[in-house]
């Protein structure tokens, strides 16, 4: 069913929910209290310059990370809504180490995690940032949900998205029947229908890549790089680069423009040899929503990011992901150097 420009995301909710006969709405419930809450940040994020919400929150998280008051402040107003919202059974967040429990009496069907601010080192700078979320299916038995409801493969996943703080606050989402963005018109509270079967153009325009650590990449990233630094004859360079440091920010202009973003292993980061984005709530949502518009996420090793079985709540994972095109190609110098 074609979409209309300026409906309402409760209204393509619902829509979409009349496309599974079998559906209870509980879906569609859990995605609404979502937005309720992205609504709440995004008035934060908005004033954070004004109220005294900027800077440091004092906290180190289990990422071993300094906690932005912002990170807090969305943490906790996703966990306070959604652990009462009734259509979940557990929670896992960015921010919080062990899995979290819904209140007693209220454990749903799905289970969520999330990472409440991606792009938190650009908080204080108004550079864009954005909430990650992802939706699986419980498949424990009993009243609480478990950590097993979490660690599901990405390709089981109900539901993913992302919301990005920026210019305006924009909503992209999937349930498995293509990507829809709408746009939060402030001034009535509601998100509408912006960007309608969002599709990532075959052929990148960007490209996405942290370069100062250069030095520290291995051989078929840095082969990787330089090939699409070179000069086509015929084109001239087809690609500029675009790296904002926050992941939701790089990854939704690449979806609308195309591109290809690249988080890969590297000998700078010791601690964290899978590198540092995490899969959960970060690689495996994104990978859906990339394949539902047309594109591709693998590993540096060629591995489908929605195949990886996760093993713990913030396992790292090195991310390429965006234009189909690009992403191929990278496939072959990453699989080339393995052989
Ligand atoms: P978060 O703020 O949720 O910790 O995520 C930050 C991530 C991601 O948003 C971004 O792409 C990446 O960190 C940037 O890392 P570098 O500063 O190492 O490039
Ligand atoms: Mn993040
Ligand atoms: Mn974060």
């Amino acid at each position: 069913m074609a979409k209309r420009k300026g409906i309402t995301v409760s209204r393509q909710i619902m829509d979409s929910q009349l496309l599974h006969p079998g559906a209870t709405g509980e879906l569609t419930g859990l995605l609404n209290e979502l937005i309720v809450a992205a609504k709440i940040i995004s008035a934060e994020v908005n004033m954070a310059g004004l109220a005294d919400i900027l800077g440091q929150s004092g906290k180190v998280n289990i990422q071993g990370e300094d906690v932005q008051k912002l990170d807090e402040f969305a943490n906790q107003t996703i966990k306070r809504r959604m652990e009462q919202c009734g259509y979940i059974c557990v929670m896992a967040s960015e921010e919080e180490e062990g899995i979290i429990p819904v209140l007693e009496g209220y454990e749903g069907k799905y289970s969520l995690a999330f990472d409440p601010l991606d792009g938190s080192s650009n908080i204080d700078v108004n550079v864009s940032i954005g909430t990650i979320f992802s939706i699986h299916r419980r498949v424990s038995s009993g009243k609480q949900g478990s950590a097993e409801d979490l660690l599901q493969k990405g390709s089981r996943q109900v539901a993913a998205g992302y919301i990005i703080y920026g210019s305006s606050t924009v909503l992209v989402y999937t349930t498995g029947d293509g990507v829809h963005g709408f746009t939060l018109d402030p001034s009535v509270g509601e998100f509408f229908l912006s960007h309608p079967d969002i599709r990532i153009p075959e052929q990148a325009k960007y490209y996405s890549v942290n370069e100062s650590y250069t030095n520290y990449w291995y051989e078929p990233t840095r082969k990787f790089i330089n090939y699409l630094k070179e000069v086509d004859p015929d084109s001239g360079r087809p690609y500029s680069l675009r790296y904002i440091g926050s992941l939701v920010a790089d990854f939704h202009r690449n979806l609308i423009k195309g591109g290809i973003f690249l988080y890969a292993r590297d000998r700078k980061s010791t601690d964290k040899p899978e590198g540092k984005l995490r899969l959960l709530y970060e690689a495996a949502p994104l990978a859906m929503v990339v394949e539902q518009a047309g594109g591709r996420a693998i590993t540096d090793d060629g591995r489908r990011i929605l195949d990886i079985e996760p093993r713990e709540l913030h396992q790292r994972v090195p991310l390429i992901i965006g234009s189909k095109k690009e992403v191929d190609l990278a496939e072959q110098f990453f699989t080339a150097s393995a052989k």
